[in-house]
């Protein structure tokens, strides 16, 4: 048997990582024409618009009949429930494991958010979801977590049971899909980061789809404050606030919107080839991906037994060059996971007379606890991550699922 690399044997990654540019000619071009028009706001010619151009191309390619670009993912869903009406007295399910951006949302509207467990797949668990409707509750919010499609027929089935809307948080999920359709086009809204650290980015920025035309209207308004008294405005007005995207950001995602699908087949070749030659690792099971074929392989997520099991695992194929995580192992408070959104938990409003758990559109009585979702802390608990970054070659994708092979075999056997 192998010696593995954390007891001093040599490492079965070799191959020197590359990491080439995000960036093209053609983000550079893009951003240099957009500089040499004199014009970095979006409505002030907006022909030639660069964000009204990435909006066009970004719906296409979703497909959905409207798409509003704005400043940030947080933006996006906080437009989107606005633009479906949420707020006071409306409670929003949502998953325990997602980053608290999609929680603070729902209270950045007054609506109050309902922490539901996550399966095997670390998205929202249905079930658990059943369990937690009441006569408040008006949206669902799915999470695609890590570019995980999430269940999104058992969800739309509950939605419709409860006439409920249903709000996608695609924020980690650009470009994925639930049986053919693309993530975000399934529910009557669907929310996107462009934030540096997604599949495509503007540096910071977001983007929202909705095939309703009214919660579109809502949602333009919200995302302008002046934007109703624009010319040929004649709908209902509501107050905004302005999270508009600028040209600058707009070239740049008008340029990564075209790199989206070739990240996707890098990421998800990938994954395959490091999931082919691993299918059978004694020891470890694998996350439950709803719709693998839709995954955007961005992650490949494994559970050992228990925790200890998961460090020790995560320690010894690090050791060997493959770079995996433990998901939840309390060395850090990560605010991606339930029990470390401490202001939440401790229903903490904006001030004392502005809480939406105490507004007194609010009947409902929803209450949390660290321990709250145990099924969801026993999952993250128990995975080991490994991100697949779209620059990975073949020859390392092959060192990646021989370290986690040797490891494997050593601490487990077969
Ligand atoms: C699941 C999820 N939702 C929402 C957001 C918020 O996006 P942004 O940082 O662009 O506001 C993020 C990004 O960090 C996220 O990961």
């Amino acid at each position: 048997m192998e010696k593995l690399a954390i007891e001093g044997g040599t490492p079965a990654v070799q191959t020197a990582r590359t990491r080439p540019s995000r960036f093209g000619e053609s983000e550079r071009e893009a951003l240099l024409r957009v500089l040499g028009s004199e014009n970095l706001f979006r409505y002030l010619r907006e022909d030639e618009s660069q964000v009204r151009a990435l909006e066009r191309r970004f719906a296409e390619i979703i497909g959905a009949p409207h798409c509003l670009a704005v400043s940030s993912g947080t933006a996006a869903l906080i437009c989107g429930l606005i633009g479906l009406g949420i707020g006071p007295g409306d409670e929003v399910i949502l998953p325990a494991y997602t980053y608290i951006s999609s929680a603070a949302a729902i209270l950045n509207v007054r609506a109050v958010p309902v922490i539901a467990e996550v399966d095997a797949s670390l998205t929202l668990d249905p079930a658990d979801v059943e369990r937690k409707v009441t006569p408040y509750t008006r949206a669902i919010m799915p999470v695609h977590m890590r570019g995980t499609p999430s269940r999104m027929e058992e969800l739309l089935d509950i939605a419709r049971r409860h006439d409920l809307r249903v709000i996608e948080d695609t924020a980690q999920a650009c470009g994925g899909s639930y049986r053919g359709r693309r993530l975000g086009s399934l529910g009557d809204v669907g929310c996107f980061s462009l934030q540096h650290y997604k599949i495509i980015t503007t540096g910071e920025g977001g983007a929202l789809v909705t095939p309703h035309q009214e919660v579109f209207g809502r949602a333009m308004m919200y995302h302008d404050a002046g934007r109703p008294y624009w010319e040929g405005y004649e709908g209902e007005v509501i107050p905004g606030v302005n999270y508009r995207m600028s040209e600058l950001a707009g070239a740049i995602g008008r340029a990564q919107v075209e790199h989206l699908d070739a990240i996707l087949a890098r990421t998800r070749g990938a994954k395959r080839r490091v999931l082919e030659q691993i299918r059978d690792l004694p020891g470890v099971e694998f996350q439950d991906v709803p719709d693998p074929e839709g995954d955007c392989g961005i992650v490949l997520i494994l559970f050992l037994p228990d925790p200890h099991e998961a460090r020790r695992f995560a320690a010894a194929v690090r050791a060997e060059g493959c770079p995996v995580g433990t998901m939840y192992s309390g060395e850090f408070p990560d605010r991606h996971i339930y029990c470390y959104w401490d202001h939440i938990l401790a229903r903490k409003g904006y001030s004392e007379k502005d809480n939406p758990w105490t507004h007194p559109a609010y009947h409902g009585s929803v209450s949390y606890s660290r321990d709250m979702c145990p099924r969801t802390l026993d999952y993250l608990g128990r995975a080991v991550a490994m991100t697949i970054p779209d620059h990975v070659s073949e020859a390392e994708a092959d060192e990646r699922a021989a370290a986690l092979r040797k490891v494997a075999s050593v601490y487990y056997g077969g």
